[in-house]
């Protein structure tokens, strides 16, 4: 895709990785994604971000398309993960800019990757601001939002912010900005991109939304560096929809993500789901053989229960399981209710392991349910009534 200039003189530069699916080793980006990177034309060239090295070339012909052979002087690097930073050993060796603007923890975060020992960096603490002819650049630490080194830039001139992984979704698309396309897709992606990467740092979002609102930043437009970029009332709509998300207040739904064997703690797993649907609990039924973990948590991550299904395996759960609940414990999901099922054989461990992992995510447990071999009616009418009985939960926390 060519440079789209999105404000006089300020140009997104980008690429669309339009085929990815598999996002950082760990989740999937159904709809491939993009990393997002700026071009500021002032007296001073300024680069916000780069991209992920395997598009250093499309990086290179953007630049060249907007600047001919006008240099860069200077580069901000808000993250260094190397999505946005992998081409910034390129960039220093190819442009030469006269400075690179980094947080205090992003220096150190470029002399762990780079192992740099000749490169102008300048560390730009929050507060820091910078003229780079008739702008001014202003940097606000975003610590663990989500790496130790997150900042975000804002211009105020332009009224214009770059917030890096913040506000990012991964949509690979031709459109540049978030009214030009389907708004349900967007929200969709947006709230699996906030479930699988902001999630544990909620504390941190809330924190710099009020940061934002205390400094009465005005924002025309918001620049994530994944997916579409946000402008005019979308601004808002993005940071309400942030704010909701970091709040985490649980809706009338309910995730039962399971695998099975045999089929009998299938069995369980379905009649739960029929006493939840009874009394108007929206349910996701996900097995885990047929939905990847970050699917599954793109819809844990504002149910108001959880419940977890295995049968006992080698004295343990399955394997996939164990998978889910690492990774689920990991992104740290606020206010749930847990329960489980499972069947088992001769020593039947599995609903206790479940249980402790439930626990350990500080849920509101449900009493679980094991039970020996396969399930007859009675067992799946106790089933269906723990149903009813974590709707009853649910609705006293709505
Ligand atoms: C390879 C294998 C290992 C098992 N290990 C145990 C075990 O350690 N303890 C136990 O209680 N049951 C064990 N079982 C029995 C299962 O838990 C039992 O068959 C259960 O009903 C399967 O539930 P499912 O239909 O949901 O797969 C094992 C079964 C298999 C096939
Ligand atoms: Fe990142
Ligand atoms: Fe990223």
């Amino acid at each position: 895709m060519r440079p789209v200039e999105i404000k006089d003189g300020i140009f997104w530069l980008g690429a669309v990785d339009w085929n990815r699916r598999d996002f950082h080793g760990y989740s999937k980006a159904h709809k491939g994604t993009t990393y997002n990177n700026f071009l500021i034309v002032d007296e001073k060239v300024t680069l916000i971000d780069t991209v992920d090295e395997r598009f250093w070339g499309t990086l290179q012909c953007n630049i060249a398309q907007v600047l001919g052979d006008r240099k860069i002087d200077y580069v901000v690097a808000n993250h260094l993960e190397p999505d946005h930073s992998g081409c910034l050993p390129k960039v220093v060796e190819k442009y030469r800019p006269e400075k690179i603007f980094t947080s205090p923890m992003g220096q150190k975060a470029m002399k762990a990757h780079f192992k740099y020992t000749d490169w102008p960096v300048e560390v730009v603490p929050t507060g820091t601001n910078i003229e780079i002819g008739k702008r001014t650049l202003s940097f606000l630490e975003t610590r663990m939002l989500h790496w130790p080194d997150s900042m975000l830039t804002y211009c105020p001139q332009d009224k214009i912010v770059f917030t890096n992984d913040a506000f990012g979704q991964n949509w690979a698309t031709s459109e540049r900005w978030a009214d030009e396309v389907n708004r349900t897709r967007l929200e969709e992606l947006m709230a699996n991109y906030y479930a699988n990467i902001v999630l544990p740092y909620s504390p941190v979002v809330l924190k710099t939304l009020a940061t934002i609102k205390e400094m009465a930043l005005d924002i025309e437009i918001i620049c994530p560096d994944h997916g579409l970029l946000f402008r005019g009332e979308d601004c808002a709509w993005a940071m309400e929809t942030y704010q909701a998300y970091a709040e985490q207040k649980p809706k009338n739904k309910a995730v039962i993500v399971y695998d099975t064997m045999w089929h009998s703690t299938e069995k369980m797993a379905e009649a739960v789901a029929s006493g939840l649907a009874d009394e108007g609990v929206s349910v996701r039924l996900m097995c885990m053989k047929n939905n990847h973990h970050s699917d599954v948590m793109a819809e844990v991550f504002d149910a108001a229960a959880v419940i977890v299904g295995s049968p006992t395996h080698n004295n343990g759960i399955l394997p996939l399981m164990a998978d889910m609940l690492t990774y689920m414990k990991g992104l740290r999901p606020q206010n749930k209710i847990g329960s489980a099922v499972g069947s088992f054989g001769w020593s039947g461990e599995c609903t206790k392991i479940l249980t402790k992992w439930l626990e350990d995510m500080n849920m509101e447990v449900v009493e679980p349910i094991k039970n020996q071999y396969v399930p007859d009616h009675e067992v799946l009418g106790k089933c269906y009534e723990q149903g009813k009985a974590i709707a009853a939960a649910i609705k006293a926390k709505l």
